[in-house]
């Protein structure tokens, strides 16, 4: 997998599909070589030698350019003027750093990141991980570049460790990973934009001169742009043509984007937003950056998707959740929003037994003074007026109606009308002699403190252990502002963002290994926090806050760029929607929450002896294919942001079933006739769907007719292969 050619000063990083190449040059610089379809036969750096002196660019070598070399981990000072990997401010005042190769090490497997969430390898895996080790000899400063290529998964992890073995240094920029792509003509860039309810939309433009980029400022990986970006030729597709993804596996704070240089190359990036990012290393003390990983396809969109799903299902989430089915929930918000007690809720959880629910999840409200959203976050503990009897006691009620209990927490969050921030002021952040500006009425703990992080795990260990709780769902409902710790000194008050992350990680590591049988699910306001790093302690995301099944197509379609079916809760609501208030079909509805994590979020007792039985049958259904779903492959084949209808195909991991979903987005009269072609079925074989049977290349060429009606179209064919 991982080899150094040590003739030619270079590291070939080798995957099933894909080549990654770095080169020592002149003995000293580390130089990106290659990244793409995996080759059989030696690199060659010839080009190097026409790769011209540009004027007006700084010199180096004798006889190049620093400016233009394809770099590994380029630092701020240098003659390298793109935008730099690492940036750091020394006790000297000087801020040039100037890295030189030193020697690696290669070892098998992937060592654990501390304290941050990232990918892993177990025993059997074919995993190697490469360490290379760069210095600045005046400085003393060491870098510790690792690179886990997964063999089998296609993919490659990437991480930096910055080590300070002289005076004082102060890092003020320390991407994950960069990548300079030399030869850039006509390329696109694809990111993954929003905001509340509209989360995950699929940008995609054209690749112009200069620095284009996407970032986070608001403490989370948020709505509004996701960690992630894609370099694709102009031309790739859904399903051909090279893809370079990026994605961070983190939560907080990002930046990720293109460089372009005038002559046709760019340098691709992605890390911790540097924007009051800065870290204090005294001498001895080290850094860690979170993980990318990179993914290359040469198989369009969807097939660098694919390899993002499957690495993320089986070498991310962890824990038992990870492989056996998970829960089909009734969450009580959008039934009974602040307006309950424990009677609603026995009564919720009675009529979801009818249809097959098996957990029932208490939403917010029945903790403390929390009546309303302007106060009791912090104190967690239940409202006597609502659950005169208790947590356990209503836990016990469900269980003996054969379901499961679930709760929500907002654990990260604060309102200043409760009894924590009456006692704690200081442990919310805040700048000093300012207000803090509440959002929902609510400011945010600082979870860069360590007694603030054991509170919340005491707080919450001592619900979950006194009552049968078997779900959570952790929400965090804002974005930080006025950010600043009571508990850091006025010089590193750079790192707060940063440490809330490693606080935040604390306390979910400490709780989920604490509580391997409970099922946690993320989310943010709907999808504010839908990233990789939430991924590792919690398997699934509450997709968005918006359950219309129209909008959902689009979210869930733009989710699935990076982030699998698997990791997406959809819940059935009722109409007209509550975000929304458009009117869809129940069955579209059933159909549109299917292919994620199943759940029902409206008032069962409410439902049509119609709409009960096509429930009944949508869990049963779901349970029969939630394994196409969850484990198999996934075709996206017609867009929603370019079509006035989705189509999506999974095939079960073994392809003897496969799953197409088409739904129509909005009623067209007298709509044109299409033809859905399916992919990667076997030509040869026949698949049987209902009493029909057809041959696999006629479903690929000639395709499934489907035309747009006046009302919601919504499909779900099942075709079996005959064996
Ligand atoms: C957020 C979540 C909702 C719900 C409410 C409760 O908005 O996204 O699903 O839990 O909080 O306040």
């Amino acid at each position: 997998m991982i080899r150094f050619d040590t003739e030619n000063k270079i590291f070939y990083l080798e995957t099933k599909n894909t080549t990654y190449a770095m080169a020592v040059f002149e003995e000293k610089v580390l130089l990106h070589a290659y990244w793409g379809k995996r080759l059989s036969h030696p690199l060659s750096l010839d080009w190097l030698e026409t790769l011209e002196f540009r004027p007006l660019a700084p010199l180096d070598f004798g006889r190049y350019s620093t400016d233009m070399l394809p770099l590994e981990y380029s630092t701020f000072g240098s003659a390298d003027l793109r935008v730099p990997a690492l940036g750091a401010e020394y006790s000297d005042g000087s801020y040039y750093t100037r890295l030189e190769y030193v020697d690696y090490e290669i070892v098998d497997g992937k060592p654990a990141l501390e304290g941050l969430p990232a990918t892993y390898s177990e025993d059997g895996d074919k995993v190697q991980t490469l360490i290379i080790h760069l210095k600045d000899s005046q400085k003393d400063l060491h870098v510790y570049l690792s690179y886990s290529a997964f063999e089998e998964l296609d993919a490659i992890a990437r991480s930096a460790r910055i080590v300070n073995e002289g005076e004082r240094a102060e890092i003020n920029r320390a991407f994950s990973a960069t990548v300079d792509i030399l030869d850039l003509e006509n390329h696109d860039l694809i990111h993954l934009d929003g905001a509340w309810v509209r989360e995950r939309s699929i940008t995609r433009r054209k690749i112009v001169p200069g620095n284009q980029s996407i970032e986070s400022r608001n403490g989370c990986s948020g709505a509004v742009h996701n960690p992630f970006i894609a370099v694709c030729e102009s031309t790739a597709t859904e399903n051909c043509g090279n893809v370079y993804g990026f994605n961070l596996v983190y939560s907080g704070n990002f930046s990720a984007g293109v460089d372009i240089s005038p002559f046709n190359s760019a340098r691709a990036y992605i890390g911790i937003n540097p924007q009051n990012f800065n870290f204090v290393l005294e001498k001895g003390e080290s850094f860690q950056t979170p993980e990318a990983v990179l993914v290359y396809s040469d198989k369009g969109l969807s097939g660098m998707s694919r390899i993002y799903h499957k690495l993320y299902r089986t070498r991310l989430c962890r824990g038992k959740f990870r492989d056996i089915p998970r829960y089909v929930v009734l969450n009580s918000w959008e039934t009974t929003y602040f307006t309950f007690d424990e009677n609603t809720i026995v009564n919720l959880a009675r009529d979801a037994a009818k249809i097959g629910v098996d957990t029932m999840v208490l939403d917010d409200g029945w903790f403390s003074t929390r009546t309303t959203d302007r106060a009791g976050l912090g104190d967690w503990w239940e409202n006597p007026d609502r659950l005169p009897s208790g947590l356990g006691w209503l836990a016990e009620e469900v269980n003996k109606l054969g379901l499961r209990f679930g709760l929500w927490f907002e654990p990260e969050m604060v309102n200043p009308d409760s009894e924590l921030f009456r006692n704690h002021p200081e442990w919310a952040l805040h700048t000093p002699g300012r207000e803090t500006t509440p959002t929902r009425s609510q400011i945010t703990l600082d979870f860069s403190r360590r007694d603030v992080c054991d509170y919340i795990i005491d707080a919450l260990s001592s619900i979950l252990d006194r009552a049968n709780i078997e779900y959570v769902k952790w929400d965090m409902n804002r974005y930080m502002s006025e950010v600043g710790s009571a508990a850091l000194p006025a010089d590193r008050q750079g790192e707060v963002y940063h440490r809330y992350m490693l606080g935040l990680y604390y306390v979910l590591e400490t709780l989920t290994q604490k509580y391997p049988d409970v099922l946690f699910e993320s989310c943010s306001s709907g999808g504010g926090r839908f990233d990789p790093g939430m991924l590792y302690y919690m398997p699934q995301v509450w997709t968005s806050d918006n359950s219309d099944a129209v909008d959902r197509l689009r979210i869930q379609y733009g989710t699935s760029m990076v982030y699998p079916y698997s990791s997406m809760s959809a819940h059935v609501s009722v109409c007209p929607n509550h975000t929304q208030g458009r009117i869809t079909p129940f069955k579209m509805r059933c159909n549109v929450a299917m292919p994620g994590q199943l759940g029902f979020e409206l008032n069962i007792g409410n439902c049509s002896e119609k709409e009960l039985e096509m429930s009944r049958k949508t869990i049963e259904k779901y349970r029969e294919f939630e394994d196409v779903f969850h484990k198999g492959d996934l075709y996206r084949l017609v867009s929603p942001f370019e079509a006035d209808f989705s189509a999506i195909q999974f095939i079960s991991e073994d392809e003897s079933r496969v799953i197409l979903c088409i739904d129509s987005q909005r009623g067209l009269f007298n709509g044109p006739d299409q033809y859905i072609k399916m992919m990667a079925l076997d030509p040869d074989s026949q698949y049987k769907c209902g009493d029909k049977t057809y041959y696999g290349e006629y479903l690929m060429n000639f395709g499934v007719h489907f035309c747009n009606k006046r009302e919601h179209i919504s499909e779900m064919l099942i075709f079996d292969k005959i064996q």
